[in-house]
């Protein structure tokens, strides 16, 4: 298991004024992350080196920051930790600026196409446009490669100066096997190139502005690289495409592709010079208050300092990406004391650089947290919400979204009773009499509506049945105005059930929470007035989660 730099050698070479549980809270998020995004309580010691008692602190506060959650007794890195990786990428821009064409040249030749910038001796994903089939490994925004094993690596050596390449060779000296680079599928060293041969291919691929990564990285995997320009003419990113020999060797990616990627990474470049400077948004959230409350409440359990340091990087983000110490403070609620020593830790560890008076984030930002969560789908990210709202009701509660005529179960969680519906992931039932159905149909757009009511078999399954095609279009209309569905034994008898929907970042209902309840536990009006707010919490939960997660990449409904 690759093991992060210990805290403890971290803080000896830390400068003077550096905030020690800020140290420690980003080594046990690095820990976290570096293991896929759990790693039980016993294991993270190990890991980190930190006595239990510190440790229950830090994954405290982390908890109470919605940072991470806990599996039983294993913390679990939470959807909302993406918010500083967000920050990162929304002051980079290349993302949004970018990530149309990427998808366009995607689409266009049906492979895949990433950005990657520079990380200190490696390369990290920015961007992922996946049209990845069966046979190989997919890398995700916040991965890290080492630059000898992948295509857009010499294109980033190329500009490296003898302090760079001093830097890399340390780096293979110190870790030949590539440990610190937890997203490197277990490999054959002997595709990993000598350095000599990587200094040449360093020098070759900046003169002809590209390189091949002919199966480097794994076998089958090719890719074809080339560098996108900033206006100033640095390198802003590098575009790869990416494919398996069985449909493109690497020599045929360079024969046949590369002039459509080069008209693909000119039109990023001229993107990149036309664009205009965005007008700086309003920091995030304002947190000073919320982190004296939280003190108040958990004393010695909760750590400000390890707070206050990682909201130092939420002051940071579209048009607000090179920031004077002034702003951050200004930005987090921070006396400028407190702000500066949180920039002096982050700065030593690599996630904040400075230059002339301003600080900015590096992409290993990232690091904390994001390609594991990115890979969350939209299941995994409601369970441990559908678990809490089952605490709370004591009855079971899904997510389900609409397939067809049909509703499907992505999510459940089962109350122990002995009245229990049966239904598990996977259950197909008809939309028409379920609530989930109800707010998923509800929510479509008329004309959308309009042909699935005209189509579909509204079969009777009780007494109680809506069937006629007028009635439930009346009922969708209610229940889209009303914002939740409430079904009384249309689909089951002695079963009511309630559902609100789910929303993506642009307001589609992309799936419904329900509860289900036998019509003995309680009336129509009491679901209303007792369950409905809890439900309706719920939803809001998992769709503020899916709105940091769904910010760069695509959260899968199911
Ligand atoms: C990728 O985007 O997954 C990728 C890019 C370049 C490589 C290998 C993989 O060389």
């Amino acid at each position: 298991m690759p093991l992060p730099p210990s805290p403890v050698a971290a803080a000896d070479q830390a400068p003077a004024e550096a905030v020690a549980p800020l140290i420690r809270g980003t080594t046990v998020l690095r820990a976290l992350t570096d293991t896929d995004g759990a790693l039980s309580l016993p294991e993270l010691e190990r890991a980190t080196g930190l006595a239990r008692a510190t440790l229950d602190r830090l994954t405290g506060t982390l908890e109470r920051m919605g940072y991470l959650r806990m599996d039983g007794r294993t913390p679990v890195l939470a959807p909302p930790l993406m918010e500083l990786g967000n920050a990162y990428l929304e002051g980079l821009r290349l993302p949004d600026l970018l990530g149309p064409y990427a998808r366009e040249l995607a689409g266009e030749l049906n492979e895949s196409v990433s950005l990657a910038v520079a990380d200190g001796a490696g390369v990290r994903f920015i961007h992922q446009t996946t049209r990845r089939r069966a046979l190989s490994v997919s890398f995700r925004v916040g991965d890290l490669l080492p630059v000898e094993r992948c295509g857009p690596g010499p294109l980033v050596a190329a500009g490296w100066h003898e302090a760079d390449w001093e830097r890399w060779r340390r780096r293979r000296a110190a870790d030949p096997d590539g440990v610190g680079f937890p997203a490197l599928p277990p490999g054959d060293a002997a595709r990993v190139p000598a350095e000599a041969e990587f200094i040449a291919w360093a020098r070759q691929a900046g003169e002809q502005g590209w390189a091949l990564d002919d199966q480097l990285i794994e076998p089958g995997l090719v890719a074809l690289s080339l560098p996108v320009h900033a206006p100033d003419g640095t390198l802003a990113c590098v575009a790869s495409l990416v494919s398996h020999t069985s449909r493109h060797s690497a020599e045929d990616l360079r024969e046949r592709l590369l002039p459509t990627v080069r008209e693909t990474v000119a039109a990023m470049e001229r993107r990149l010079r036309e664009a205009p400077h965005p007008e700086p948004a309003p920091p995030g959230a304002h947190r000073a208050s919320w982190i004296s409350a939280s003190k108040q409440e958990l004393g010695q359990g909760f750590v400000g300092s390890l707070a206050r340091g990682l909201g130092v990087l939420t002051a940071f983000g579209p048009g607000r990406e090179s920031l004077p110490l002034t702003a951050v403070a200004q930005a987090t609620g921070q006396a400028r004391a407190t702000a500066r020593r949180a920039l002096i830790t982050l700065t030593h560890l690599g996630y904040v650089t400075s230059e002339a008076g301003t600080f900015r984030l590096t992409p290993r930002v990232l690091a904390l947290g994001y390609a594991p969560l990115s890979d969350l789908r939209l299941p995994q990210i409601a369970q441990p919400h559908l678990t809490t709202l089952t605490e709370r009701v004591h009855d079971s509660t899904s997510l389900a979204v609409l397939d067809g005529d049909e509703v499907r179960y992505t999510a459940r969680v089962a109350a122990r009773r002995i009245m229990s519906v049966d239904v598990t992931v996977g259950t197909r039932l008809p939309a028409h009499a379920t609530s989930t159905g109800r707010v998923l149909l509800g929510a479509l757009p008329a004309a959308d509506r309009a042909r699935h009511l005209a189509r579909a078999h509204l079969t009777s399954l009780t007494p109680h049945t809506v069937t006629g095609r007028e009635e439930l279009a009346a009922v969708l209309d209610q229940v889209a105005a009303s914002g939740y569905a409430l079904v009384d034994q249309e689909l089951e008898e002695g079963l009511r059930s309630i559902a609100v929907p789910v929303h993506d970042r642009t307001g589609r209902a992309v799936a419904a929470v329900n509860v289900a309840l036998h019509s003995g536990r309680r009336t129509t009006r009491e679901i209303v007035a007792d369950v409905l707010p809890e439900l309706r919490a719920t939803a809001d939960a998992i769709t503020a989660d899916l709105r940091v997660a769904g910010r760069f990449s695509h959260v899968q409904e199911a």
